[in-house]
C-alpha cells in the first residue's frame, strides 16, 4: 500500500507489508512474528522522511484512548494512549479546565511520539507536564516503564533517539495537568504580542492556545494544504567563541541563551541568510514564510527533500561554519 497518506510530508512510498495495531495484545503478537524481523512504527507520520519503498512490516500505532488516572483538588493525571491525535489531545484537556498543555496546541503527530523528541514550542517542552510512559520492548513484547528521569529529555531530545533509539513502541504517556492556579507561560514575545493584539490582558489557557493557534497558522504551513514535517532542522546551539563571531559580523542576528557558554540560534534565520527563504526546486521547497520548514509542492520524493536538506546544510556551513542537524528521522 501507499504510505503518502501516513506521513505528513505526503511522500508516496510503498510498503509491502502494513498493519494497523489497535490493542496491546495484538502488538505483542505481531511483535513476535518471526516473519518479519524488520519493522517499521508508523504512528502520525509527522517527523519522518520516507526515502524509499519500505520491506520492513510497517506497524501503525492506533492505540486509542484517554484516562484520568488521578486527580485531587489542584491536579490531574491523564493517561494517554499512543494513537490519540496531540492537538485533539490539547483541545480537549482545555475543555475540562485543564492546564499545561495550551503552548503546545497545533504540533503535529501523535501523543505516543511525543516524549521522543520532547516536543516544544513558545517556551514550553513536553516533559514540562510529561509524569512517565509506558512501552513495549520490541524484542520482548514486554511493557516497560519510563519515568521522566529515565527519559532524558533534551532540546528535541530523549534517550528515544540515543540508547533507546528503536527498541520500544511508547504504548501510553501520562501528563500531569493543572486544574486551578493555571501557569500561564507567555515568557515567549510572541504570544504576548498576539494577546496584546486581542485585547486579553488576563489570559486564560484557552486564550493562550488561541494565540498559539495563530501565530502557528500564520507562519507554519498546514501539512493538508502542503506536505511538510514541521521544522526539519534543530535550532544549533553554539559555543560563546562562534557565538561572538556570529554577531560581529551580523550583529541582527537573532539567539537565545542556553547558558552562559552555549547559544541557540535559529536556523531559520541561517538558512533565510543563505537565500533559501521561498526556493523551490522541483517539488521540493523551503517554506516562504519559516524557513525551517521544507515542503513538499506535490509529488517530490523523500530523496529530493534530502538533497535539498543537503545542499542547505552545506551553505550553511560554508557561510557561517555552523552546522545544522535535522530533527527529522530520515528513513533510508
Ligand atoms: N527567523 C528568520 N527567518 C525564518 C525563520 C525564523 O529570520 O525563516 C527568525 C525569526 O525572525 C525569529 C527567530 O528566527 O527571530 C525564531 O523564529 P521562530 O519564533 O519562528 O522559532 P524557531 O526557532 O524558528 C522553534 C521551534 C518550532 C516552534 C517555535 C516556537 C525548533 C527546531 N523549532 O522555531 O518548532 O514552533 O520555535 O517556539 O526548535 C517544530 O519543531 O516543528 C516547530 C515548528
Amino acid at each position: 500500500i501507499s504510505l503518502k497518506s501516513h506521513n505528513t510530508f505526503g511522500i508516496d512510498v510503498k510498503a509491502k507489508f502494513f498493519i494497523e495495531i489497535n490493542g496491546l495484545a495484538q502488538l505483542q503478537k505481531v511483535l513476535k512474528l518471526k516473519a518479519y524481523p524488520q519493522k517499521l512504527i508508523v504512528s502520525g507520520g509527522s517527523n519522518m522522511l520516507l526515502t524509499k519503498d519500505i520491506e520492513a512490516l510497517v506497524m501503525h500505532i492506533n492505540l486509542k484512548g484517554i484516562d484520568v488516572s488521578d486527580e485531587n483538588e489542584d491536579e490531574v493525571v491523564i493517561k494517554v494512549m499512543a494513537g490519540e491525535n496531540w492537538h485533539e489531545l490539547v483541545l480537549w484537556s482545555l475543555d475540562q479546565g485543564y492546564g499545561g498543555l495550551e503552548n503546545l496546541s497545533l504540533i503535529p503527530g501523535n501523543t505516543g511520539t511525543a516524549p521522543i523528541q520532547n516536543i516544544g514550542a513558545y517556551g514550553v517542552e513536553l516533559k514540562d507536564t510529561f509524569v512517565n510512559c509506558t512501552a513495549m520492548e520490541i524484542a520482548t513484547g514486554e511493557l516497560v516503564e519510563f519515568d521522566k528521569k529515565s527519559c532524558e529529555f533534551g532540546y528535541r531530545d530523549s534517550i528515544f533517539k540515543n540508547e533507546a533509539k528503536g527498541k520500544y513502541i511508547i504504548t501510553s504517556v501520562n501528563l500531569k495537568l493543572t486544574k486551578s492556579n493555571h501557569q500561564i507561560s507567555t515568557g515567549y514575545g510572541a504570544i504576548e504580542d498576539e494577546l496584546k493584539r486581542n485585547g486579553i490582558v488576563y489570559p486564560t489557557v484557552k486564550d493562550v492556545s488561541n494565540a498559539v493557534i495563530a501565530i502557528r497558522q500564520s507562519k507554519l504551513p498546514d501539512p493538508k494544504e502542503l506536505g511538510n514535517s514541521g521544522s526539519f532542522f534543530k535550532n544549533p546551539v553554539v559555543s560563546k567563541k562562534t557565538f561572538e563571531k556570529l554577531k560581529k559580523a551580523h550583529p541582527e542576528a537573532p539567539s537565545y541563551e542556553v547558558d552562559k557558554n552555549q547559544f541557540k540560534i535559529p536556523a531559520g534565520w541561517l538558512i533565510e541568510q543563505c537565500g533559501f527563504k521561498g526556493k523551490r526546486f522541483g517539488d521540493a521547497g523551503v517554506h516562504e514564510k519559516q524557513a525551517l520548514v521544507l515542503v513538499n509542492y506535490g509529488n517530490a520524493t523523500g530523496s529530493e527533500i534530502l538533497e535539498l536538506a543537503q545542499l542547505i546544510h552545506q551553505e550553511v556551513d560554508r557561510k557561517f561554519k555552523i552546522r545544522i542537524h535535522p530533527e527529522v528521522n530520515i528513513i533510508k
